[in-house]
């Protein structure tokens, strides 16, 4: 097990959409395990392999992403390979809502309120399942990912750009300073 590098925007390949998964090899076995390593150490909910550099469509979840009081005790992760969202009901704003590639930066985002998601488990079997509230977004966040889609591209251009603008100064900063 490792943690792996998260990377961050305005990295490109985080644009890029990512790969069908065609087996379930050792290999891949290993990045979900790392994935989930990774998405703990930052404190995350839902990690998506591009984020680790990996542009193949898989994800991880915090299995106790609903219930506060398990995620502190009990870090245990559920991953979906080529998952797909087939059926979406209602819409809300997603309040908050952040991601381990946009360094500090969190905004509300417009989100369907139920998603029906279909998907392979790591042993390779068919699943299908109903996410609402907290699961629906980490679904439709961590899938987009796949898509080469960040959660910034959701809001509104002119925050977009605010941010774009703030990262990159930062960043100049950073090399500035070393
Ligand atoms: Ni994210």
């Amino acid at each position: 097990m490792a943690i792996r590098n998260i990377l961050k925007y305005p990295e490109k390949s985080l644009s890029q959409p990512s790969v069908t998964v065609d087996v379930i090899d050792d290999e891949i076995k290993q990045l979900i395990q790392d994935m989930g390593e990774t998405m703990f150490d930052d404190a995350g909910v839902g990690l998506a392999a591009p984020q680790v550099g990996i542009n193949q469509r898989i994800l991880v979840y915090d299995a106790h992403a609903t219930d506060p009081e398990a995620r502190e005790d009990i870090k245990e992760i559920i991953a979906l390979i080529n998952p797909e969202i087939i059926a979406t009901q209602g819409s809300f704003i997603s309040e908050d809502e952040g991601c381990l590639s946009v360094v500090e930066y969190r905004a509300n985002v417009k989100r369907y309120e139920k998603v029906t998601v279909k998907a392979l488990d790591m042993d390779g079997k068919q699943i299908q399942f109903e996410a609402e509230g907290i699961l629906s977004v980490i679904m439709q966040h961590e899938i987009d990912h796949l898509d080469g889609v960040l959660f910034i591209d959701r809001i509104s251009p002119l925050k977009r750009a605010m941010y774009k603008k703030k990262r990159l100064k930062e960043l100049k900063k950073e090399n500035e300073d070393t």
